[in-house]
C-alpha cells in the first residue's frame, strides 16, 4: 500500500490536543500540502490565519461576542475557552474571485480541498487536527474580526496539536453503502 493511502486509512481526527503545537517548518509543510488541492483554474481561493498563544485568547473573546442576545453565561464562558482546546488554531478562509467560469461555488470547494490536505498532512506528520465550525464560523463579528473580507468565508477552524489521547475509533462505512455503478 502507497504510503498516502495508508495516511488516508489511518487518520482520525483527535479532539483532545495538547501543547506542543507542530514547529513552524512541519506548518509550511502541512501548509505547502494545503496548497496543492485540486484548483480549478488555479486561483488559489484560500487563504489561513495561524492562530496560537495570546490569540487564542482573542479569539475566544470573539467567540463570545458572537454570542446571541439570551445566552447565559454558562454559553458565554464556553464559547470564550473554544479555542484554548489546542494550542494552534489555523483557521481556513475560502477567498474567492469573480472568474468567467469557476463560479464562487467551485472555489469554495477547493478551499475545503485544501483544509482537508492540511489535515491530512498534519496527521500524517504526527500531529493531532480536528476540523470544527459551528454557529460561530458564519457569524459576522467573528469574520469582521478575523479580517475577513465580504465574499470570504470560514470554511473551518482547524485546531492543531500533539495528542493528549486518541478518541475511540470512528466506525467506517462499508464502500457499497455510498458507492454504485452506473449504469447498473
Ligand atoms: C466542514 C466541517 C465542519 C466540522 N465541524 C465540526 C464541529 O464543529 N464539531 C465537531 O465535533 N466536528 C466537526 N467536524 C467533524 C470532525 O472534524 C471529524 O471529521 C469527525 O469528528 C469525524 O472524525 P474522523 O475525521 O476521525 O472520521 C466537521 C467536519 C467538517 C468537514
Amino acid at each position: 500500500m502507497h504510503s498516502i493511502t495508508e495516511a488516508l486509512l489511518n487518520r482520525s481526527s483527535e479532539p483532545r490536543l495538547k501543547a506542543p503545537a507542530p514547529p513552524q517548518d512541519v506548518l509550511d509543510l502541512a501548509l505547502a500540502c494545503a496548497a496543492r488541492a485540486p484548483d480549478h483554474a488555479l486561483l488559489r481561493p484560500w487563504r489561513y490565519l495561524v492562530i496560537e498563544g495570546e490569540g487564542l485568547e482573542r479569539l475566544g473573546e470573539l467567540f463570545e461576542a458572537s454570542a446571541p442576545a439570551g445566552a447565559s453565561d454558562a454559553q458565554r464562558q464556553k464559547l470564550r475557552k473554544a479555542p484554548l482546546r489546542a494550542p494552534m488554531v489555523l483557521v481556513a478562509i475560502a477567498s474567492p474571485v469573480s472568474h468567467p467560469k469557476v463560479p464562487e461555488y467551485e472555489q469554495e470547494y477547493a478551499c475545503a480541498a485544501s483544509a482537508a490536505y492540511l489535515v491530512l498532512a498534519l496527521q500524517a506528520e504526527g500531529y493531532g487536527a480536528m476540523w470544527r465550525s459551528g454557529e460561530v464560523s458564519d457569524n459576522d463579528q467573528v469574520c469582521k474580526g478575523l479580517g475577513l473580507g465580504d465574499r470570504e468565508s470560514i470554511v473551518g477552524f482547524i485546531y492543531v496539536g500533539t495528542v493528549d489521547s486518541e478518541k475511540p475509533p470512528v466506525p467506517r462505512p462499508e464502500i457499497s453503502e455510498f458507492t454504485s455503478r452506473w449504469p447498473q
